[in-house]
């Protein structure tokens, strides 16, 4: 059994109770993991989208250091204890390591009381102690919440009067920190998600809008067991997704600026899909295929230098890798311009109770990922489509892809009868025929789950009673 939020809760106060005996001021915080029901690979092109937040978080016991060292470990001694100095500029951990996404919420928090609140510098660091139910790995943003839940414990220890709103946008371009193009999805959900709805988010600049989601609804997150980290191994193919749509809005602008002179200023495929209302009839002269760089400097009048500086340069100033050679502007175009249009359409369907609808709009989602994203792979689409046949409305892979997990909408009273036919036909067929590792134990790999409310700074005191009963 993964353990329950609220037992979580006490794990970390115990735990941090045990290693630091004379500490004062205990404080907790939570920051859920977030679902995305539709709309990927849409936040970075400046388009909105449409999560919960799970009912999985990262929570961390905490309390404030009298200088700037921060000493963060966690319950699970696989994730080893981590130590650095609060500071505008901090110096990486080696790729990949855990600790980077402490450094990267500190760093945007030093950088924000810089300019708004200077009084506040140097930030005070904090002893913690992390643990989490959010499956690793698994496409549920367990690394945004873990940067959500550091920024909460500095916003608590230094005071740092920053909206939520603000928040969110800071640790979005924060988290690039760790060297991925990600968008701002994953922390605004975390931080702003209201009980018993999902967020319509739009970004540029960022808004959240709650949409009340049917007390029927139940949304089943499956994992694949296809691992797929976006700092690990899905980073070059996640990144090449967001080149590939920097060059688009390049071809795009070529096709249109003669009928839509006010395309040249866009940016991002949103501002594209913004100031061309026939945007589909560009879909179709988009050239075929995969194109070279050379090819796309032809079409789009833009040299191969400044293509390479405007679109192949990532956020953290490195290059994409040079492997990468051939670019499929078009499909991945036609996933990004359909698929916010199925946003808009599930936000409806939802606000209408239109639940079959919904299901549509996902199972679309799904496809347009696999067949023009091309994030997918076998094992999703097998349990994509498993879902489906026992029972589910719609069902499609959610976060960035290329493994993890599957979000399936349900009615409630056939949640538990859709989790146990996909436990025997995918977990217990599939999966262990294909030797996929299911060692993570059933409630951690297939559960039902229901909109939760965003990140919090919790009272110690009222944790520590319901353990009581006091
Ligand atoms: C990752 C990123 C998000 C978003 C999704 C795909 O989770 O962190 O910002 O781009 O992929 O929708």
């Amino acid at each position: 059994m993964p353990i329950n939020s609220r037992t979580l809760h006490h794990k970390v106060i115990e735990e941090f109770k045990r290693i630091y005996t004379d500490a004062p001021d205990i404080g907790l915080v939570r920051a859920p993991g977030r679902v995305n029901i539709i709309g990927e690979h849409l936040d970075y092109n400046g388009l909105h989208v449409f999560p919960i937040a799970a009912e999985r978080n990262i929570a961390i016991a905490f309390s404030p250091a009298g200088g700037p060292e921060v000493c963060l470990s966690n319950i699970d001694p696989a994730f080893g204890e981590r130590q650095f100095t609060t500071s505008g500029d901090i110096e990486h951990y080696a790729a990949g390591d855990w600790g980077n996404y402490a450094k990267a919420s500190v760093q945007a928090l030093w950088g924000w009381a810089k300019e708004h609140q200077s009084e506040a510098l140097p930030l005070k660091g904090f002893k913690g102690i992390a643990g989490g139910n959010i499956p690793k790995g698994s496409g549920l943003s367990s690394s945004s919440a873990m940067v959500v839940a550091v920024a909460l414990v500095m916003v608590k220890v230094n005071a740092l009067n920053i909206s939520p709103i603000d928040l969110a946008d800071l640790l979005a371009h924060g988290e690039r920190y760790v060297g991925t193009e990600g968008g701002g999805m994953d922390h605004a959900a975390s931080i702003l998600s209201k009980a018993a709805g999902a967020l319509k988010i739009d970004f540029n600049p960022l808004r959240a809008k709650p949409v009340p989601m049917l007390d029927d609804a139940v949304f089943v997150v499956a994992n694949s067991l296809v691992r797929a980290e976006k700092a690990g191994s899905a980073r070059l193919a996640f990144n090449t997704r967001v080149v590939e749509c920097r060059l688009g809005v390049q071809v795009l602008k070529a096709l249109a600026r003669e009928r839509y002179p006010q395309v040249e200023s866009a940016v991002v495929l949103g501002d594209v899909m913004r100031s061309v209302p026939e945007w589909r009839s560009l879909l179709n002269i988009i050239p075929e295929g995969p194109l070279s760089l050379e090819q796309i400097s032809e079409i789009s009048g833009v040299s191969v230098k400044a293509l390479a500086d405007s679109c192949l340069k990532l956020r953290d100033g490195s290059m994409l890798d040079e492997s990468v050679r051939a670019f499929d502007v078009k499909k991945r175009v036609c996933h990004v311009l359909t698929e916010a249009e199925r946003v808009e359409l599930a936000a409806k369907a939802a606000l209408d109770g239109d639940l079959v609808k919904l299901g549509e709009l996902m199972n679309q989602s799904h496809t347009s990922c696999a067949e023009d994203y091309g994030v997918s792979c076998p094992e999703l689409d097998v349990l994509v489509e498993t879902l489906r046949r026992h029972g589910a409305l719609g069902a499609r892979l959610t976060g960035a892809g290329f493994g993890g997990c599957t979000v399936a909408l349900v009615q409630r009273n056939t949640c538990n009868a859709v989790i146990d036919a996909v436990w025997a036909d995918y977990y217990q067929g599939y999966a262990l025929r294909a030797g996929l590792d299911a060692a993570a134990g059933r409630d951690d790999i297939i559960f039902g789950c229901r909109p939760s409310a965003g990140a919090q700074i919790l009272d110690v005191s009222e944790v520590a009673s319901l353990r009581t009963g006091v």
